[in-house]
């Protein structure tokens, strides 16, 4: 199983909290429930998002991902009071990668929703003609879907001026100097000839399929030499898509021209002239950019592409392509079908998501038979056993596969998986490996029930599961093996941060009982850390270092390390903020905490049971004797801009998440009121804003602003 470090609920909860709601999702969810299952379907999506976009590790089919995201959807728009500031589809997506500098691009990137059968095509197609209204003839674009990284350039006066990843659809990493190391990317185009100024283009860097050969046939020479020489090994690339990605981000940008990247370019993101006006529109079809994109010296889906003036012929083209994947040198994942008039793309529209003009056809996930030879059993965090099945390892898109999880004792019953059973693995682009279910015809008769074990395999202590979940739980308090996760996450990058102290060096050091609880982080004896094999003085000066640093972390860390259930950076950050020591939570009733903006009753629950445990309280005082910061965080004011106004915002938001745009307000000084009242100086309202802007209307002294008002007001 993949290890989360950067857990704010557990991993495990939170993939059995998703697949619990995927079979709820066909279901009808009495109105009393409906909140809660908003709650729960923001909670799994945002840590998906993250596993994908974050960690490139996503741990659920895009399939799956896409009807969760749907259904949040849907029960927002038929109840707009459960939309909150934390909920996903406010925002494009999330994470960046610190190394290189932010920049904002010049209008977002949005990604695109995906399709997988001829039903969701034909919905596609239903919904562009309605968008539409009249009976006028639609033109589609068909082209691949290339798998890589997404990238901007942007050109002013003809000249490559900057480059971004896409990083959360606004903002992205700067990293212009490695896209000047990819000779598909002009750094001179002909842009005035069209009388535009300054222009967002956007598009793919990939690597072609024979390039990821050779580079890896090099490593392999380079690792013979490396053995003889008894040098550490080089390892090998593992597909192209993680290549490409890795590359884009690489220090030494002479490294980067060595992996011979290349960048397809699919579209004109924002383009203005010299006084400065909008003319991203300026040619007439998607067609024509791409052909004066070509034109101009980039590299297109020109040649690839289909036109098609219904649905069918479109589906077909895109059957044919399924077909013939595996012959073309590039990873693609699917085909995209876009309108082709620039017109009617504007007059269809997008969401906050995705433009409404353009979808993904999905190609179907990879397959392929292995044997299962032994089941093991994880436990995790908080006491959850989750089933590993170790399997003969496969290749799978470039990937070995020797381990996948069962989720669960249901999931194993359900599909009847036996060991010594042949078994479907299924692996779509990116997502970890998933068993589709078993081969019966193919047993022979030496297959075996696998029976679920009645006590933990770390401290025996007897497994419990409460009636309306599917997780067998080890509730013994000490168990070693939930400690150890306890403690990884306790040091983990989200948590204090304790750069030495990652999750090998934690199983190592509780093994050698250099360590057994989070007190003892701050009391090891280096003097014993020193005689293991391995650590030189200077590596123990470095362990010693981290550890010392992290005493002085701000609380919010503090908060999240202690692993409170349902406690995330945001709500960590909000309560470091509330009291003056954090042992003051102990006098706080459920109540008190559920006055704090986002939180919920399950949320104050938890917080509650945590802050009214002693031993919990034990914990910090003795963290705190040991020099551990348990103070609050003080406030970081950016500018006092705003000093004394009151903002809200409503609306779909395109600059800027709803948490991030209160974040700006209060460093600069300014307040955030729930509702509208006369107390209230700011409404910003985005797209589609509703009732409280028509509430704000009604009093005259509250000036309603656009997002960009907003920002102006604070530069
Ligand atoms: S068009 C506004 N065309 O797929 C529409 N995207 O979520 C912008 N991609 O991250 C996307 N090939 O990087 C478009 N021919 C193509 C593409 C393509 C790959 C990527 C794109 C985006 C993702 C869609």
């Amino acid at each position: 199983m993949i290890k989360e470090e950067n857990l704010l609920m557990k991993e495990e909860d939170l993939i059995l909290l998703s697949e619990d709601l995927l079979h709820k999702l066909d279901k009808q969810i009495p109105p009393q429930e409906t909140e809660q299952f908003c709650e729960d379907l923001k909670t799994v999506i945002n840590f998906h998002d993250k596993k994908y976009y974050v960690h490139t590790h996503p741990v659920i089919t895009d399939f799956d991902y896409d009807r969760l995201f749907k259904k949040l959807v849907e029960l927002e728009s038929e109840n707009p009071n459960l939309i909150t500031a934390d909920s996903p589809t406010q925002r494009v997506a999330k994470g960046l990668n610190k190394e290189f500098p932010t920049v904002q691009h010049l209008t977002p990137m949005m990604s695109l929703e995906n399709t997988y059968n001829l039903d969701d095509l034909n919905e596609f197609d239903r919904k562009v003609r309605e968008a539409l209204t009249e009976k006028i003839i639609i033109e589609y674009v068909v082209e691949p879907k290339f798998d890589g990284s997404s990238i901007a350039l942007v050109y002013e006066s003809d000249h490559l001026t900057r480059a971004a990843t896409r990083g959360n659809g606004v903002e992205g990493d700067e990293i212009t100097q490695n896209a000047k190391a990819i000779r598909s990317i002009p750094l001179k185009a002909n842009f005035s000839k069209y009388g535009i100024h300054r222009i967002e283009i956007r598009g793919e860097v990939i690597m072609e399929l024979a390039v990821l050969e050779k580079l890896n046939q090099e490593r392999q020479q380079q690792n013979e030499i490396n053995k003889r020489e008894q040098k550490k090994e080089v390892e090998l690339f593992k597909n192209a898509r993680n290549t490409a990605a890795g590359s884009l981000r690489l220090k030494d940008s002479s490294e980067v021209a060595a992996r011979k990247l290349d960048a397809i370019i699919y579209q004109i993101g924002y383009a203005e002239d010299k006084e400065g006006k909008d003319i991203t529109d300026i040619f007439e079809s998607h067609e024509k950019n791409l052909e004066i994109l070509n034109s101009l010296g980039f590299k297109t889906p020109y040649k690839e592409k289909g036109e098609f003036s219904n649905i069918h012929s479109v589906e077909a083209f895109c059957k044919h392509w399924e077909e013939k994947r595996d012959n073309y040198p590039v990873d693609i994942d699917g085909m995209v079908i876009k309108v082709n008039s620039i017109q009617q793309q504007q007059l269809i529209g997008k969401t906050s998501h995705h433009p409404k003009w353009a979808v993904a056809y999905k190609f179907k996930a990879k397959q392929a038979n292995s044997v299962l030879r032994k089941v093991e059993y994880q436990v995790g965090r908080t006491g959850a056993v989750t089933p590993v099945a170790k399997i003969d390892p496969i290749q799978l898109m470039g990937v070995e596969i020797s381990s996948i999880s069962l989720h669960n004792e249901d999931f194993i019953a359900e599909k009847d998986i036996r060991l010594n059973d042949t078994v479907i693995v299924e692996r779509a682009g990116d997502v970890i490996p998933y068993i589709v279910g078993s081969v019966k015809e193919m047993r022979k008769g030496g297959e075996e029930k696998i029976h679920f074990p009645k006590n933990c395999p770390s401290c025996s202590h007897h497994l419990v599961k409460p009636m309306d979940e599917s997780v067998w739980r080890c509730i013994n308090a000490n168990c070693p093996a939930q400690l150890e996760e306890h403690l990884i996450h306790f040091a983990s990058k989200q948590a204090m941060e304790i750069s030495g102290l990652g999750e090998e060096i934690i199983r190592t050091f509780m093994r050698e009982k250099i360590i057994s609880d989070i007190v003892s982080i701050y009391q090891i004896d280096y003097d014993e850390v020193r005689k293991l094999e391995g650590w030189k003085d200077k590596s123990v000066q470095n362990l010693k270092d981290s550890i010392e640093a992290s005493k002085k972390n701000e609380l919010s860390r503090l908060i999240i390390g202690l692993g409170i259930r349902h406690i995330g950076s945001t709500t960590a950050k909000l309560l470091a903020k509330k009291v003056d020591y954090l042992t003051d939570f102990k006098s706080w009733t459920e109540e008190q905490y559920m006055e704090i903006e986002d939180i919920g009753p399950k949320v104050a629950q938890s917080l509650y049971q945590f802050f009214t445990d002693r031993e919990n309280i034990k914990l910090i005082e003795q963290l705190e004797r040991l020099g551990v910061n348990t103070h609050k965080t003080e406030e970081v004011l950016l500018s006092n801009k705003l000093d004394g106004k009151t903002f809200l915002f409503t609306g779909t938001l395109t600059r800027f998440s709803r948490d991030e745009a209160k974040i700006l307000v209060e460093k600069n000084g300014g307040k955030n009121l729930n509702a509208v009242s006369p107390n209230l100086d700011y409404l910003i309202a985005g797209e589609k804003a509703g009732s409280k802007l028509s509430k704000a209307q009604k009093i005259s002294s509250i000036k309603i602003i656009e997002e960009n008002d907003f920002l102006k007001m604070i530069q």
